[in-house]
């Protein structure tokens, strides 16, 4: 009797650490229900519900959900024809399941993009005709099966460089600054209901910000659809500033789309720059990694009152931003630990690595009791 009392007391224990708890206990998603979605970006291992305390903490805290990996073009379509929809249809099940709006992304990108697309087996360009037909048959295929279901697509990622240039990618070696208005075009012709966004980094420069207002103007002029813009997020511990974070709000929502901040986390380690290009990775190295052990407690609260600014600052701006989400779930599985230098330890999300919320989320909730 003694001993059963003593595992019911221990799981007891155990399960509160994980975040098991009351229905009418309050969450993130409620605390923020009046102002946009809160989302998070899931892997296909956490769709698949191999971590319980992840499908918790997804279920409880967060109502929209964005795929970290298996939308994009390599996954979907390896080789040319071969479609592979398993872990996307399971993603979008998970959030059908559980009420989620849902985000696709993305459908054009340079970055994790099957060779075969962009150019030919000599390793050459393809001709224009043929990239057209084959973004066509892409985003008309991915589109078409989640049709109703995927509220939302990240039409176009990362095609503007910080000086407000486009990025020399291969579709824009091939087809020009004509390729974003033919992916928007294919988009919603494959959905008309679909919200379509153009999402990239670094949104807060000065130059990329002109660059992206002009373009949603351009869409807009041509009778595209265009619904929002993302601002992808990734920040650390010194920028952006708020300021200049706040500037491209404003000038987004003034150039006539609502904002999403998409790929929300914040660093707490040293950074080598301000990019989040995949491209720029630097070895690694002992002093780039000085919190192994755990965020020193000083490091800790600055990070903590950031992200409660950054959170503030977006509930500010609730009437122009329609959804904020996190990329990743706990500290233990962001891409940061990887990016921009492999093999380090860092703490950039809203839950830590033992699944604990972090202070700023818990003031956050109790904010809204
Ligand atoms: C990242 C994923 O988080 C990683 O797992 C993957 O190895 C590389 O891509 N900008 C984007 C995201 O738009 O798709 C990227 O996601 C992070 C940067």
């Amino acid at each position: 009797m003694k001993k059963l009392l003593s595992i019911i007391l221990c799981s007891t224990a155990l399960l509160g650490a994980c975040g098991t708890h009351k229905a009418s206990e309050p969450t993130l998603k409620s605390a923020l229900a009046d102002k946009f979605y809160i989302g998070t970006a899931l892997n296909s291992w956490q769709v698949a519900g191999r971590d319980s305390n992840i499908t918790d903490i997804v279920t409880r805290h967060f109502n929209a959900i964005v795929a970290e990996n298996c939308m994009k073009s390599e996954s979907l379509q390896p080789r040319e024809g071969e479609f592979r929809f398993r872990q996307a249809d399971e993603f979008v099940a998970f959030g059908e399941r559980h009420g989620m709006h849902i985000t696709g992304h993305c459908l054009i990108w340079h970055s994790q993009l099957p060779r075969w697309f962009c150019t030919d087996e000599e390793g050459n360009n393809v001709s224009p005709e043929l990239l057209r037909q084959r973004m066509k048959t892409h985003i008309s295929t991915v589109v078409g099966r989640y049709k109703g279901r995927v509220k939302g697509w990240d039409v176009v990622n990362e095609a503007i460089m910080e000086d407000g240039s486009y990025r020399k990618s291969k579709f824009y070696e091939i087809l020009g600054e004509e390729f974003i208005p033919l992916a928007f075009q294919y988009a919603h012709e494959a959905d008309p209901e679909a919200e379509l966004y153009y999402n990239d980094y670094n949104m807060f420069h000065a130059g990329k910000r002109e660059a992206v207002c002009r373009l949603v103007r351009q869409l807009k002029e041509r009778g595209l659809r265009i619904d929002a813009v993302g601002m992808q997020g990734h920040i650390d511990m010194q920028y952006p500033s708020l300021e200049e974070f706040e500037a491209s709000i404003n000038a987004y929502a003034d150039a006539g789309v609502k904002v999403m901040i998409t790929e929300f986390d914040m660093s707490a380690l040293p950074s080598p720059w301000q990019s989040a290009n995949l491209s720029d990775t630097l070895s690694y190295e002992q002093r780039m990694n000085p919190y192994v052990d755990g965020l020193p407690d000083s490091i800790s609260a600055q990070w903590n009152a950031r992200m409660m600014e950054y959170m503030q600052l977006f509930i500010r701006h609730a009437d122009d931003i329609t959804r904020v989400t996190t990329w990743g779930v706990t500290d233990g599985n962001s891409w940061k630990n990887g990016f921009p230098i492999r093999g380090r330890t860092d703490y950039p999300l809203f839950f830590d690595r033992q699944y604990r919320p972090k202070p700023f989320v818990e003031e956050l909730i109790k904010s809204k009791k």
